[in-house]
């Protein structure tokens, strides 16, 4: 209780700061890189259902997993910051959010209702209370500038959301076995296994980001199949929502009528092609990042092909052993191999491979001079490094 009443005002003197700092103008290198407006109807009815559509996937998080129970009564503003979920303060309306007790899960439940929490839907029912709640792709896929506050500020959609632990929002439905609860409690900030509910097995991969893919023809670190193919995959098996999915390289064969996603595919396909990768920042055409690109054409380029970075466009697909890379997710996929990552806005987007097992541009190269023997000087790793963060 006590720390309850030192932090009211703390809490309310900084979201008050958030909101100067905020009508003084806060530039930022993220904010240099919000994605542009929609350019075609398609683009924008897809940018809609990017961020709003839970495709009904209320019947997993409502209905099984009983989350609208567990957001209505237990989850403060504070907590859902503190687990990775974003505001959007183009939604948030200050004044009343800050008369519904910021400190409490009313606090909550008044960003659910002003739209502003990223990635979250919910509905009400006569009494206020939160009555069901939903997912959208924007959870995982989206992020926030932090214009006003960590967590708050402008959308940023395609980024992927590094400090969401969607393990440990998983975690707090009441429905889970201890076994369930601890493999959701593993996977930790940024990572989410897509296949865990098949086969069991637990080995988690980094949320990559849904921007600059115009050019990729095959999604996923695993070149499954083609972004649709992919977005309805996780749209009906994963989020929970109610259509059609099968791919019979899975024995995966789902029908549910009405179909709430397979007429979205289309639009939800413009709108991730028309994000593209973030620029701003830039490192210049240095003489370090020069010799670096000439580094990169010594090795990085055999797969590293082309515009978008990736031999996959002509059907290739790697061995793990090729890169040095853990083969255990690649085994539970249907092509048992790891696609060549296009490499597109690679500064913004840390961590690093499928695992995520490289946190940082020097450590990616570290990795690639071991297991493939190149034998780099430091300078080469340091000007390669230098190149990199040019992509
Ligand atoms: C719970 C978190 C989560 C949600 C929700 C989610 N995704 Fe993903 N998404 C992931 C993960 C993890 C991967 C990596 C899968 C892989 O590559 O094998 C991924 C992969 C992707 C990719 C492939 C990127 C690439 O470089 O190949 C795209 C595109 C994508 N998601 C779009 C979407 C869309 C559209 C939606 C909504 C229908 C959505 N995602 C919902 C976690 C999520
Ligand atoms: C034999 C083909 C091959 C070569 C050579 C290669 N790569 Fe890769 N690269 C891949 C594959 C496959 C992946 C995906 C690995 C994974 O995540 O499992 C990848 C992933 C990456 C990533 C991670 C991108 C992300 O968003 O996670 C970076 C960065 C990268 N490579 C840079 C390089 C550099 C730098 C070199 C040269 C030193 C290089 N690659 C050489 C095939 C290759």
């Amino acid at each position: 209780m006590a720390s309850k009443i030192i932090q009211s005002p703390v809490l309310l003197a900084s979201l008050a700061a958030g909101a100067v700092l905020t009508l003084v103008g806060c530039s930022t290198l993220m904010s240099a890189n919000r994605p542009p407006a929609p350019q075609t109807a398609a683009e924008a009815e897809g940018r809609q259902i990017f961020r709003y559509d839970t495709f009904g996937d209320e019947q997993l998080w409502t209905d099984k997993l009983r989350m609208a129970e567990i957001v209505d009564r237990k989850v403060t503003p504070l907590q859902a910051l503190g687990l990775g979920l974003k505001v959007d303060m183009d939604k948030l309306n200050f004044g009343s959010f800050i008369l519904h007790n910021p400190l409490g899960a009313s606090g909550t439940r008044e960003l659910l209702r002003e739209d502003a929490v990223v990635g979250l839907k919910a509905t009400f029912d006569n009494e206020g209370r939160v009555q069901r709640i939903g997912v959208t792709c924007a959870l995982c896929h989206s992020t926030v500038d932090d214009a006003m506050l960590p967590g708050i500020g402008h959308r940023l959609d395609g980024w992927p959301n590094h400090t969401l632990n969607v393990g440990a929002v998983i975690a707090l439905s009441p429905v889970l076995t201890p076994q369930q609860r601890a493999v959701y409690n593993s996977w930790g900030k940024g990572r989410y296994d897509p296949r865990y509910n098949f086969d069991g097995k637990n080995t988690p991969l980094e949320i990559p980001p849904a921007y600059g893919l115009a050019d990729v023809k095959n999604e996923t670190y695993t070149a499954e199949g083609p972004i649709s193919y992919w977005n309805a995959y996780v749209a009906v098996t994963q989020m929970g929502g109610h259509g059609d999915f099968s791919d019979p390289r899975l024995g995966i064969d789902i029908h549910q009528t009405p179909d709430l996603v397979t007429a979205k595919l289309a639009p939800l396909r413009a709108y991730q092609h028309g994000i593209p990768a973030p620029v701003a920042g830039r490192a210049s055409a240095s003489a370090a990042a020069a010799h670096g690109q000439a580094v990169f054409a010594t090795d990085c380029q055999s797969c590293h092909v082309g515009g978008n970075g990736t031999d996959n466009n002509a059907g290739i697909l790697h061995q793990p052993s090729e890169t040095g890379m853990d083969g255990a997710y690649a085994a539970r996929t249907a092509v048992k191999a790891y696609r060549t990552t296009p490499l597109r806005g690679l500064r913004f987007h840390a961590p690093y491979f499928h695992d995520g097992s490289a946190a940082t541009l020097s450590n990616v190269v570290d990795h690639y001079d071991r297991v493939r023997h190149l034998q780099l000087s430091a300078r080469d790793k340091h000007d390669l490094v230098e190149y990199l963060k040019t992509l």
